[in-house]
């Protein structure tokens, strides 16, 4: 069985009014014209797609940051990508990111084009892949205000998750968060209380991947018990790209084309 898993695509529109002198949207304008017109390049959808249809992926994972900010239009492009993906699987599987809850009603907006109301209101959903594996799907994003794109891993998440894990008997696992397990951007962009995540996991040896994005730097740590895959962002010029990850019975291996 196979895994194709990417990250922070950035679908971008720009948006100008006045109201954005005070919200976080003026920020990311700022940023997409300063810094990430240069690095990302998303019109090279239809090569990945092209890729992505010859590997024939049982499940692609999204692990968030679709969009700038979630805005209609970005929301819209997301929308096609994800189009043209369910043609090649049904099985699509994604978490938003910091910047699809950039502002106070991203998240509502991004929940509204990709409906999933398990994970919106409990934040954790559950998905069998096979008789060997699950996936755990977490939503740790929030609003913050200007300048922080952190997440927060709650003690009321933490607890739902300890209690799934205890459910999960003789099966594997992924769990999948838009953050990575460390002190990244610290204070501005790690996700809250993820030395919490990282000693829950500790107790859990069947988790035995752990995927998400948000640095735009792609990596596989292999600590014990679980392994760390840090998706790069997908259209990046020069670091983009994406994994597969290749699932047999309580095994995977990992394979990765990266714009290198
Ligand atoms: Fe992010």
């Amino acid at each position: 069985m196979r895994l194709v898993s990417i990250s922070d695509l950035h679908f971008y529109s720009a948006t100008y009014s006045p109201m954005q002198l005070f919200s976080k949207r003026i920020t990311t304008n700022l940023n997409y014209l300063l810094n990430r017109k240069k690095k990302f390049d998303p019109q090279q959808t239809e090569h990945y797609l092209t890729i992505i249809r010859k590997i024939r992926p049982d499940y692609v994972l999204i692990t968030g940051d679709l969009t700038c900010s979630a805005m209609s239009e970005e929301l819209s492009q997301a929308k096609n990508f994800h189009k043209e993906l369910s043609k090649i699987t049904p099985n699509i599987l994604l978490i938003p990111g910091n910047h699809d809850s950039l502002t106070l009603f991203s998240r509502g907006r991004y929940y509204k084009t990709f409906n999933d109301q398990d994970l919106k209101n409990k934040r954790l959903k559950c998905i069998p892949l096979n008789s060997n594996w699950d996936l755990l799907l977490i939503d740790t994003c929030y609003f913050f205000p200007h300048f922080l794109a952190n997440g927060y891993f709650s003690q009321q998440l933490e607890q739902k998750l300890a209690s799934k894990l205890d459910s999960i008997h003789n099966k594997s696992v992924i769990l999948a968060c838009h953050f990575p397990l460390e002190a990244y951007g610290y204070p501005q962009k790690h996700l809250i209380r993820f030395e919490a995540l990282k000693t829950l996991l500790k107790s859990y040896p069947q988790v035995k991947l752990y995927i998400s994005g948000h640095k735009h730097k792609s990596s596989i740590i292999s600590t014990t018990p679980y392994t760390q895959v840090q998706n790069p962002a997908l259209f990046d010029r020069s670091k983009g790209g994406f994994y597969t990850i290749n699932l047999n019975n309580q095994d995977f291996s990992i394979e990765q084309y990266l714009r290198k």
